[in-house]
């Protein structure tokens, strides 16, 4: 007798995470059929993602989720939802913050209505952000670190619009929490704490300075070089969600709020010097500069809470990961 086949829905799927996590299952999994929707805003129809849609088990569905037309198309009685799709990627949030406000937020409504109704028996993973605790750091001077999953998730200053979207995660958590508890729907909030890797896009430090290095710019410019940052890779990232995912011990109430990072931490000034040394070059100067305005000073997530519930280690060095990223970028420049 056939087993039985798994159904998953992968929202923004054709996205930096939703590739990698498609691959992933598709890697994993052998019963699955899996859906993914994507309206293209961001994420790309290009050879790797059309690699995966010549899978027999994928379907692939060009919807905007703001639309409730749309959630006729994605039919019901899904075991796992992974809901990505959102505006991502700073530049957005500073030049439509109205959009990001509306886009996230209505998306996430229309998807818990839509789960509720069509997939009550499944589970529901959110893909929050660090965002969302970052201005807590800021307004009030210190955070523990490394940062667990219960602190104040704060929006230090509502007229900059660099918070639109945190603010979407913020409201989006405590929708996905009260959704949980009153319709007793499985369901797990994720943090993801700076992914990296091919197919990122370019609106990040690592694909910067691979950019930077392959121009030769130089003196070099590095902004808030003693800032520092976890860098998780984005194989080891999507297999923490699957786990998460999988395991029972994430299905009770109230649900679990799980960040998900790596815990070495780098200062910028060391991620460009790794970078060069991949890349075999070296500026003859530094062009050492300012943070950027709203950027935090520090972010380590404390990621004992996956470890205890999973059993999570990550499998890819930084060294290993960061020349996977540079290869990748040297080989697919900003166009
Ligand atoms: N990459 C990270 O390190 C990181 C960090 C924190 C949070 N997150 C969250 O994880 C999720 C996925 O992030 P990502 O890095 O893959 O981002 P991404 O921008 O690569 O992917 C999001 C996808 O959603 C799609 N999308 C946007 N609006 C849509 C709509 N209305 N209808 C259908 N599809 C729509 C985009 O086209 C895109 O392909 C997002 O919710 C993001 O906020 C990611």
């Amino acid at each position: 007798m056939a087993g039985k086949i798994k159904k998953i829905l992968i929202t923004g799927g054709a996205g930096f995470i939703g590739y990698f996590l498609s691959k992933h299952i598709l890697d994993t999994e052998k019963d699955v059929e899996l859906v993914l929707v994507d309206n293209l805003q961001r994420g790309k129809m290009d050879t790797d993602f059309k690699k995966i849609l010549e899978d027999r088990r994928v379907k692939f569905l060009t919807l905007d989720l703001t639309d409730p037309a749309s959630y006729k198309e994605l039919g019901s009685d899904y075991d796992h939802v992974y809901h990505l799709a959102a505006v991502n990627g700073t530049k957005w949030f500073y030049e439509m913050p109205q959009e990001t406000l509306r886009i996230n937020t209505l998306s996430l409504i229309y998807m818990l209505e839509w789960f509720r109704k069509e997939s009550p028996k499944g589970k529901f993973c959110f893909t929050s952000s660090n965002e969302a605790y970052a201005g807590a750091l800021n307004a009030f001077g210190q955070l523990p670190i490394p940062t667990p999953e219960k602190v104040p998730l704060v929006i230090e200053d509502t007229y900059n619009p660099r918070w639109s979207y945190a603010a979407t995660k913020l409201v989006g958590e405590l929708f996905v929490i009260n959704y949980a508890a009153k319709y007793n729907l499985r369901a797990l909030i994720v943090r993801p704490h700076n992914f990296y890797g091919p197919r990122a896009g370019y609106d990040h430090v690592i694909p910067e300075f691979v950019e930077r290095i392959t121009k030769r710019v130089d003196p070099f410019p590095i902004f808030g070089a003693d800032d520092t940052r976890t860098f998780c890779f984005i194989e080891d990232a999507v297999r923490a969600m699957q786990m998460l995912m999988d395991s029972v011990k994430t299905d009770s109430q109230p649900i679990e709020t799980v960040h998900i990072g790596d815990f070495e931490e780098i200062t910028m000034k060391k991620l460009a010097e790794k970078l060069f040394a991949i890349a075999g070059w070296h500026p003859e100067k530094l062009d050492i500069k300012q943070s950027p305005p709203g950027s935090v000073k520090r972010r380590l997530a404390d990621v004992s809470k996956l470890q205890s519930l999973t059993g999570w280690q990550p499998q890819v060095s930084l060294q290993e990961g960061l020349k996977r990223a540079f290869e990748w970028y040297r080989a697919h420049p900003k166009k």
